[in-house]
């Protein structure tokens, strides 16, 4: 195997990492502080107040330590495996300061870092900093939320109604161009995520997700390897195998997670998969991650939609607005999501590259058993990249490393690019977007990854 080249680090001033490092990880830390404090302001227990003020002086030392550049320090031990694991790797690159330190690792341990400080208390044990944020913006895609409710039901009752034709070319090329569309809506849905709002506004979000946005977005998709990963699913299918599984492992909350349940829900309708199973994270990450409980947040809002979206919100009761109601087709078309396997796993929040994962036994057997690893978002393509300095036209076969061919497991990588490194591109083409407005020009910056507007979908067959 080639060796990797070097990661991406946060003093690298032509990355992505440096301006993440220095502008963006304290503003994501502020807002933690807020919702910190305004949950320990709503406090009526003492024991759970003093315990939220410390949590809230340990997070503003954070900041400081950040802001600082101070040293990173070992992680304190709250009982979890992965703790050992993190302080290991910090000692192994010499305990450098935040600055200096690779950008993959060193954000991973911040939202470690986060988590060490509720883990150990008595009321604070459970609680989500990023989850009011997470509502938030999921109510405010609403339009979009409506308008794919709407088109899936009307797709599925097309599937449903398209059974007595299976088996004709007519019902294998609609499925395929449902599949594909399935798969886009799932990938942009990508292109919202949180930890990007420092610098969108809500309605730019809403501008990303309708149907129109799409088609139009369609040019921007770099690399679309979707066919490949279609032929596995009906290849599986067609050779009668009774039990075939698509995992998917998660990326963010709120709307994204809803087109994943779009897609998981299509998959298992049209028969391309009998069981999906979803991964989401363990602790709070990358502020939108996705954790069991917004999963079940989620589910609940789905089956009450009107409860959920004529409730006013906390901000909504301070500013006395009242939502607009939901109307009774609305509401139905809601009214559609089924049962869903999800199986959350630490190794998803351990500081590494998935480059790690053959070393995971357990949860790489359970991988290879799948048909397909659907890996979504930014930082799972970083993940499987080892977010190192790839030369564009590398092959994604040969970037993921030990997860490539060989490997046992079907990977197919959903993301909307928000980082530097990409892979699997045609020559020429990094110089072509770097032309394009904001892509970055001679500034020797590849900015036009950053931004979310461009994405890839790459597959690589393990098996
Ligand atoms: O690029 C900004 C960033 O926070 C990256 O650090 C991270 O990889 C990504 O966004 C998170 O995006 P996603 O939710 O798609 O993984
Ligand atoms: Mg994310």
């Amino acid at each position: 195997q080639p060796a990797c080249p070097a990661q991406y680090m946060n003093n690298d001033e032509k990355s992505f990492a440096y301006v993440s490092a220095r502008d963006r990880w304290p503003v994501i830390i502020t807002g933690a502080i807020d919702d910190t404090y305004r949950s320990v302001s709503q406090c009526d227990d003492p024991a759970k107040l003093n315990e939220g003020k410390a949590i809230v002086a340990e997070l503003a030392r954070l900041k400081y330590e950040l802001q600082h550049d101070r040293q990173m320090t070992p992680l304190r031990d709250d009982g979890e495996a992965d703790i050992a694991g993190y302080n290991a790797e910090l000692e192994k690159l010499g305990t450098p300061t935040w600055f200096q330190s690779p950008w993959l690792f060193s954000e991973c341990y911040l939202y470690r870092r986060i988590a060490t400080s509720f883990s150990p208390s008595t009321h604070w044990k459970q609680y989500d900093i990023f989850a009011r944020q997470k509502m938030a913006t999921f109510r405010s895609s609403r339009p979009a939320v409506l308008e794919l409710a709407a088109r899936y039901k009307d797709l599925i009752g097309q599937i449903e109604k398209d059974k007595t034709q299976k088996g004709t070319p007519e019902h294998a090329e609609a499925e395929k161009i449902l599949f594909h569309e399935m798969c886009e809506i799932c990938l942009w849905g990508n292109a919202t995520d949180l930890s990007l709002l420092t610098s969108l506004t809500y309605e730019d979000i809403q501008k990303l997700q309708g149907s129109e946005a799409r088609k139009a977005s369609e040019k921007n998709i770099l690399v679309n390897d979707l066919e490949a990963a279609y032929a596995v699913l009906t290849k599986a299918r067609d050779e009668g195998k009774a039990e075939r599984h698509v995992d998917i492992v998660l990326d963010n909350a709120g709307f994204e997670l809803y087109v994943d349940l779009i897609l998981a829900g299509f998959l298992l309708s049209s028969g391309l998969a009998t069981h999906v199973v979803l991964h989401p994270k363990s602790i709070p990450w990358f502020v939108s991650d996705v954790v069991p409980q917004d999963f079940s947040d989620l589910l609940s809002a789905l089956a009450q939609p009107k409860k959920f979206y004529e409730t006013p919100s906390e901000d909504e009761q301070l500013q006395d607005k009242t939502p607009e109601p939901l109307a009774d087709k609305e509401a139905e078309d809601l009214a559609f999501l089924g049962q869903f396997v999800i199986r959350p796993n630490r190794f998803w929040t351990h500081g590494g590259s998935f480059w790690r994962l053959p070393a995971e036994k357990e949860l790489v057997e359970d991988l290879k058993t799948s048909e397909l690893v659907i890996f979504k978002g930014d930082l799972n393509y970083r993940k499987l990249t080892a977010d190192a300095a790839w030369d564009p036209t590398t092959p994604f076969t040969e970037a993921i490393g030990p997860m490539g061919p060989g490997s046992g497991v079907n990977v197919l990588a959903l993301r909307t690019c928000k980082a530097d490194v990409v892979v699997g591109l045609k020559p020429g083409e990094d110089e072509r977007i770097r032309g394009t407005e904001g892509g970055g020009g001679d500034s020797g910056l590849r900015k036009w990854a950053w931004s979310g507007k461009w994405a890839v979908v790459s597959y690589s067959g393990g098996k």
